[in-house]
């Protein structure tokens, strides 16, 4: 199974920014600790992070018929983005969203998601960790 990971705006900060919300871990902490499960759960993987909406459009566009799915951590453009889930619905892969901290507990702008109405999960407030349960659950999906 190969999977892509897609992070949006200012993820490439963690580490810096508000470390309350986000934690200690730098991006690369996030790079490894995913390569990691990725190789203990067979999956191949590629990482991909931008500040740009535009260019993780492209990337999703350039998954089709590349990869099995997608995890996306949109970060703000989750709230925003309605090229995001035209993207996300015009490939049509399977899709997991993914938020580090617990969007459903902060504030209202944050309550919206426009990705999720084209991903089947969303995992919120588990840290990195939600990363590896995304991939868990599309190899689950994968071997029905
Ligand atoms: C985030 C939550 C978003 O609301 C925020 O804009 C981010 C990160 C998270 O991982 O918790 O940048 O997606």
């Amino acid at each position: 199974m190969k999977l892509l990971f897609l992070n949006g705006p200012n993820l490439n900060m963690l580490g810096i920014r508000e470390p309350e919300i986000y934690g200690q871990e730098t991006y690369r902490d996030l790079e490894k600790y995913i390569q990691n499960f990725c190789v203990k759960l067979g999956i191949q993987c590629e990482i991909f992070q931008s500040n740009h909406e535009g260019a993780l459009v492209d990337a999703i566009q350039a998954a089709y018929g590349k990869f099995d799915g997608i995890v996306i951590n949109p970060a703000a453009y989750t709230h925003t983005s309605v090229a995001l889930l035209d993207a996300l619905k015009a490939v049509a892969l399977p899709a997991v969203e993914v938020h580090l901290s617990d969007v459903s507990r902060r504030e209202d702008f944050r309550q919206i998601s426009y990705v999720r109405a084209a991903c089947q999960r969303t995992y919120a407030g588990h840290g990195f960790q939600g990363y590896r349960l995304a991939a868990e659950f599309l190899l689950e999906q994968e071997k029905k």
